[in-house]
């Protein structure tokens, strides 16, 4: 080969090198066979150069396909593990005997609030608020249906002989979840005429040691209107939901019967007590007075309740055991 010749095949070569980029900035067209393969059923000659790669999208979508089905039903095992998780959980968490209310959430509970009193308010709404999402502990199955444990109160044949006394729940925020807890007699309250403060706090102390509390609440009360008010409307509810309608009076039907439960637990083989007292202002000497105290809660609460329990005994409002010594008549 001459030098002439040479150094025109060297040429040749390099030009052949640089094509591909040229083609980029000078043939459009080019570009051709690229978009051949993005768009489906684009008509590909055989004139067409058809690059070695043409065929990697589809054994790249071929590989893909059993990797998106893998995916998928992992996807779908998750998803019901979840859903299986949630369904234990919900039939763990809302069995009332389950073992983790005890060992963890009243622990719990204890560590998130140092303060006795707030601890007792953080129970009751987050039960108020499990109760209202359908979420709450509650007894699984019906053990009371053997009668073995039936006990006879007042005339009336209880399902149980469990109750739960007053001061858990003050105000009647929670009577229908205490309920579904399983005792068969829940007592709201105590509730006194006029709204009261009661003893400055701190006034609850645990005693880790006893197991026990010290309550020094002084009948804190939100007044026997607003528990009338608040347990009216639970009759209420009740009462549309049995099918007597929406309407004022509509609870009147459930007062009187008509719906096969008793007026105030609404749950049969169950009763509900309210507890009334007095106020701590009203004077220790002045029984008329103390009598209209018990009288005006009566008449407010009474139409809902099963039993009406007259407290007498609370140490923390000055005066009141004294009541003990004064014949019922004289409170009537
Ligand atoms: C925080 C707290 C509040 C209470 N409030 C009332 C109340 O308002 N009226 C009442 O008669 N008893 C009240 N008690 C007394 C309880 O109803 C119950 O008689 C007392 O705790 C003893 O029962 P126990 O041994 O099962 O705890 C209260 C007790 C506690 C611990």
């Amino acid at each position: 080969m001459t030098s002439a010749s040479a150094t025109m095949a060297w040429r040749a070569g390099l030009r052949a090198r640089s094509l591909p980029a040229a083609r980029w900035s000078q043939r459009p067209s080019a570009l051709l066979p690229k978009r051949a393969e993005r768009l489906p059923g684009a008509v590909r000659y055989a004139s067409e150069s058809a690059p070695a790669t043409a065929t990697e999208p589809v054994k790249e979508a071929a590989k893909e396909l059993p990797k998106r089905a893998a995916r998928k039903s992992r996807k779908g095992l998750y998803g019901t593990s979840f859903a299986l998780a949630l369904l234990v959980g919900y039939i763990y968490g809302t069995d009332t005997r389950a073992s983790i209310h005890r060992y963890a959430m009243v622990p719990l509970i204890r560590m998130l609030y140092p303060d006795a009193e707030e601890a007792h308010h953080f129970g009751v709404e987050i039960l108020k608020s499990l109760y209202e999402y359908g979420m709450h502990p509650r007894e699984r199955g019906n053990p009371d249906a053997d009668g073995a444990l039936a006990t006879e109160v007042f005339g009336y044949t209880l399902s149980n002989p469990i109750g739960i006394s007053a001061g858990l729940d003050k105000h009647a925020d929670i009577p229908d979840a205490l309920l579904d807890l399983g005792p068969a007699i829940v007592e709201v309250g105590g509730t006194t005429p006029l709204p009261q403060d009661g003893n400055p706090k701190p006034r609850v102390f645990r005693l880790p040691s006893q197991h026990g509390m010290i309550n020094r609440y002084g009948l804190n009360s939100k007044g026997a209107d607003h528990m009338a008010a608040v347990l009216k409307q639970r009759v209420r509810d009740f009462a549309y939901a049995a099918g007597f309608g929406d309407h004022e009076g509509s609870e009147q039907h459930v007062l009187n019967g008509d719906a096969n439960v008793p007026p105030g637990s609404l749950v049969p083989g169950k009763l509900l007590a309210v507890q009334v007292a007095k106020n701590k202002l009203t004077p220790d000497g002045d029984i008329d007075a103390i009598a209209r105290d018990y009288t005006y809660c009566v008449d407010r609460v009474a139409p809902y309740a099963d039993i009406l329990v007259v407290n007498v005994s609370s140490p923390n409002t000055p005066g009141l055991r004294d009541l003990q010594a004064a014949a019922p008549s004289q409170l009537s």
